[in-house]
């Protein structure tokens, strides 16, 4: 059995200069991890902006770039790829290498990966703030920028592969197979998603459409945030339990189900649209399969940390996780439930799939990203951690903020949905559901005061951390 205390990373070569810095081992990690704490910030100031746009609309009247119309878009792409993905992935720079027991292969493709990147995510502000948009929901990128972003996957993936080839542990753990097939599919589900061969318009025309985007819109949470987030969790959990992994089969079991039913069942977004039947029992029926997946990983997981519940919760990234792992658990009973035609005649529409969006990217793949932020900036860095108390707040916050955040969403999306149901007009709802939407940004202010202490605390660890010898910083990792 593969045990992680075992492994020891190379030691870091001394930085020459600027081309230096580009080759310092884990440099790359580094940039994505503190750009993804950067976007945290953004991203979620404009979710406040958005949300206060809904319970205030008179208050940006006259400031286009800030409507909700090109806010919502900005928040919802810098977090999901800014944000919680930016940072999965400068967790898996490190966290494959350590696996392998030996250095990323190219130090620098990773920095140009990480550049093409943030270009894509940086595209979202500047150019939605002034409308240019391609209009379809998590594929609004603009051509160049989808090609930016497949730039940077293809880049990372080509990285990556490259690593695997050259790598001293014959096993590969789990997250590599997380990591490095979340690289693959991305090449495959993101150009098909935003219909990238046809660049003016990003679509396919009329109903057809929708089955893409939401063939898209589906498996980016089912193979890019998802495959991310578990592999994290992969990877932290055993370490701080120090204890291996309960059972590698089982590992495997839950990668390979998730692949073989999450990849097709984005038809339950549009079931009230005229798509095929097949196509609707198809998802429907997988949807709820997906607890064999689910069900396995957490089993999985828990199993590894049984025993060592106080280890895990004393230690601010195992909380992160842990609390993320338990945030799955409750997305993924929720996602099969609401996957049923006569379920959606209440929910689909209204703030419920909010409820569960928040909850699940950052619930789940949130948590998880964070508490992959707190465990491998510092080994990264070769730093010890600024400030855990930090963290801590941080925590506490964004508990506070995302619970109610689903209480109050799931409420406004039954008044709103059992409203409809029963024949009332939209605007005769609107009323009922205002107080709903003010706790909704009085919520979201302690969101955006955590992801504000949480940038600090990052620059503040690799600026002014306490330096730890790099081999003992980075990886002898305990599981
Ligand atoms: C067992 C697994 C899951 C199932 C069966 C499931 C099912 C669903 C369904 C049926 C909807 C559409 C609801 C509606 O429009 O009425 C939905 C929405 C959504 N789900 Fe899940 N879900 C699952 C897990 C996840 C996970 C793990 C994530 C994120 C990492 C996620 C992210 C989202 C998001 C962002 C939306 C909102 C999409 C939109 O903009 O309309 N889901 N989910
Ligand atoms: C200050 C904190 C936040 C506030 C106030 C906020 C607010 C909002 C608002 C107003 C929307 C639009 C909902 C609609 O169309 O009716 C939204 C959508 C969304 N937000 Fe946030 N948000 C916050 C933080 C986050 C974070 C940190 C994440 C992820 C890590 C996130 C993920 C999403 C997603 C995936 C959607 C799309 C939901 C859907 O279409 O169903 N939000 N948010």
């Amino acid at each position: 059995m593969l045990n992680l205390s075992s492994i020891t990373a190379r030691m870091a070569a001394p930085a020459n200069g600027w081309t230096g810095f580009l080759d310092r081992p884990k440099s790359a990690s580094q940039a994505f991890l503190v750009a993804g704490a950067a976007w945290f910030v953004i991203g979620t100031l404009y979710g406040l902006v958005s949300a206060i746009d809904l319970v205030a609309p008179e208050l940006f009247n006259n400031i286009p770039w800030l409507v909700f119309g090109r806010s919502r878009p900005i928040h919802v792409n810098t977090v999901i790829y800014g944000f919680v993905t930016g940072l999965l992935l400068g967790s898996g720079l490190h966290y494959v290498p350590a696996l392998l027991r030996t250095r990323l292969w190219s130090e620098r493709l990773g920095w140009i990966g990480c550049f093409f990147w943030q270009l894509t995510v940086l595209s979202g502000p500047l150019t939605f703030s002034f409308g240019y948009s391609q209009g379809r929901e998590y594929a609004e990128y603009l051509w160049v920028f989808d090609a930016s972003l497949v730039i940077s996957v293809v880049i990372l993936l080509f990285d990556m592969l490259m690593t695997v080839a050259s790598r001293e542990e014959d096993t590969l753990y789990v997250s590599v197979w997380y990591f490095v097939g979340m690289l693959v599919w991305t090449c495959g589900v993101y150009p098909i998603g935003n219909v990238m061969w046809r660049p003016a318009t990003g679509a396919v025309p009329g109903l057809l459409d929708s089955i893409f985007l939401w063939f898209y819109g589906h498996n980016l949470p089912g193979l890019v945030l998802t495959p991310l987030a578990l592999g994290a969790a992969y990877y932290v959990l055993p370490r701080i339990t120090n204890t291996p992994l309960y059972s590698h089969t089982l590992s495997l079991a839950g990668f390979w189900t998730l692949v073989a039913l999450y990849s097709h069942i984005g038809g339950h977004h549009i079931l009230q649209a005229p798509i095929p039947n097949w196509l609707k029992v198809y998802s429907v029926v997988d949807s709820m399969a997906m607890v064999i997946p689910v069900g396995i990983v957490l089993a999985n997981l828990w199993l590894t940390a049984r025993g060592r519940g106080g280890a895990i919760w004393r230690d601010p990234a195992g909380r992160f996780v842990m609390a993320g792992t338990l945030w799955y658990l409750i997305t993924c009973i929720q996602g099969p439930f609401q996957s049923l035609p006569s379920v959606q005649t209440v929910t689909h529409f209204n703030n419920w799939t909010v409820g569960h969006a928040h909850i699940a990217v950052l619930g789940f793949s949130g948590f998880i990203a964070l508490g992959a932020l707190w465990h491998v900036l510092p080994l990264a860095a070769g730093r010890r951690l600024y400030s855990e108390r930090l963290v801590n707040l941080q925590f506490g916050l964004i508990v506070t903020g995302l619970a109610g955040f689903f209480a109050v969403l799931t409420i406004a999306g039954l008044i709103q949905g059992s409203a409809w149901y029963n024949g009332e007009m939209v605007y005769r709802v609107l009323p009922q559901i205002g107080v709903y939407m003010a706790l909704r940004a009085m919520l979201g202010m302690l969101i955006a005061s955590a992801a504000i202490l949480g940038l600090y605390n990052a620059v503040k660890t690799i600026t002014s951390g306490e330096p730890v010898a790099l081999s003992a910083a980075s990886e002898e990792v305990n599981p």
